[in-house]
């Protein structure tokens, strides 16, 4: 693993390790996978224009985060059915996490229960949701979330068909029907398994969801999948804490707009009246500035914490933070900063 010296490396590693289906279920995209691929060249697309003579010998990369302070603004993006990756699974991912010292987001598909993740020792996280059209199920997710320890409820939103993955419906990979979904049989739905669990799958949600989702909620409430201004605007007349602008990772609308584009009109609309965070395609350090000096106040990698999975379990989860938290570092003293608040628009150039 100490052989990856970039997130690149690892990403290779992990197709070489993994079966062609667990590969694609994880590399793949909607359609033909054009949105995966632009996120990434939309981040480097994006030029910087460094200080000189700044004097960054000492540097503070830590920042704030829904009034938390975070020791970096790296997290774990939440990922479904860790399992086929590596036996670790969720766990891995939150170990990972902790070493890393990174947030990390559980998805409601997680195979680790509310019990799993208590048990992970200095670990502090957020809960994704799906909706289910049981408003009581939703209500139990929620609340044992937080009584697990969860310290905001991440309602994602981009799901109301899941997206027609091109990859996976050539090598035939399906996630596997009969298998738990741990925090639905946590709370006791009636039958936990996967296939039905995915059939109460409430597509039809809308505002009034939201609203629902912040009455239930003790904790701060984001919502991720946020693309345009005008819905995040929305979202934080609904009761939203802030919105993660992400088009989970080209899963879902393919050609959807790409996150570094989406992330400028977001920040805009919102004024400053909640968190805006971003994710799809960071891979490096100054994919980090850039989001940053763009607005964001975070960002969280999906895929990157998954290739360190599979490839080294929670090791190499741990791996792939720090590769993208040390090159953050090093981005700051190259661009000339002291500190997360010194990363300013005027530092970067956007494409025409
Ligand atoms: C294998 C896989 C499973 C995912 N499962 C979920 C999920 O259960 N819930 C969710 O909100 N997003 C899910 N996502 C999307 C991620 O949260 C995130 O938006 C995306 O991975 C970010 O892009 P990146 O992988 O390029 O970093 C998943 C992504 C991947 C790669």
């Amino acid at each position: 693993m100490s052989g990856a010296v970039t997130i690149a490396d690892l990403a290779q590693a992990f197709a070489l390790l993994e079966s062609e289906g667990v590969e694609g279920y994880v590399d793949g995209g909607a359609g033909a996978g054009l949105t995966v691929r632009r996120n990434d060249e939309a981040w480097a697309a994006i030029e910087i224009r460094p200080h000189a003579l700044a004097s960054v010998g000492t540097r503070d990369i830590s920042t704030t985060v829904l009034g938390q302070r975070e020791q970096h603004p790296v997290m774990v993006a939440p990922v479904g059915f860790q399992g086929y990756v590596h036996r670790e699974a969720e766990v891995g991912l939150a170990r990972g996490a902790v070493a890393a010292g990174a947030r990390y987001c559980h998805s409601t598909f997680g195979e680790a229960s509310f019990s799993d993740l208590e048990h992970v020792e200095g670990l502090r996280w957020w809960f994704q949701l799906y909706c289910f059209d049981d408003a009581g199920l939703n209500q139990r997710l929620v609340e044992r979330a937080q009584e697990a320890g969860a310290e905001a409820v991440v309602l994602t939103v981009d799901l109301a068909a899941l997206g027609h993955r091109d990859r996976d419906a050539r090598t035939g990979f399906t996630l596997r029907g009969h298998r738990p979904v741990a925090c639905v049989a946590e709370v006791g739905h009636l039958d936990p398994r996967l296939a039905s669990v995915w059939a109460s799958l409430d597509h039809n949600i809308s505002w009034d969801t939201l609203e629902a989702t912040v009455a239930s909620a003790s904790v701060p409430v984001l919502v991720k999948g946020i693309l345009r201004g005008d819905a995040a605007v929305k979202a934080l007349d609904h009761g939203a804490a802030g919105v993660i602008v992400s088009n989970h990772g080209g899963r879902q609308l393919d050609t959807a707009v790409t996150t570094a584009r989406a992330l400028v009109e977001v920040v805009e609309a919102v004024n400053a009246r909640g968190e805006v965070l971003v994710d799809s395609g960071i891979r490096l350090g100054t994919d980090v500035a850039k989001a940053l000096g763009l607005g964001a106040s975070a960002v969280l990698v999906g895929r990157p914490a998954l290739w360190g999975l599979g490839v080294g379990g929670h090791k190499g989860v741990t791996h792939a933070l720090n590769l993208i938290v040390e090159d953050f570092d090093r981005t700051m003293a190259l661009i000339g900063v002291r500190s997360v608040a010194e990363l300013t628009s005027d530092l970067f150039v956007l494409p025409h």
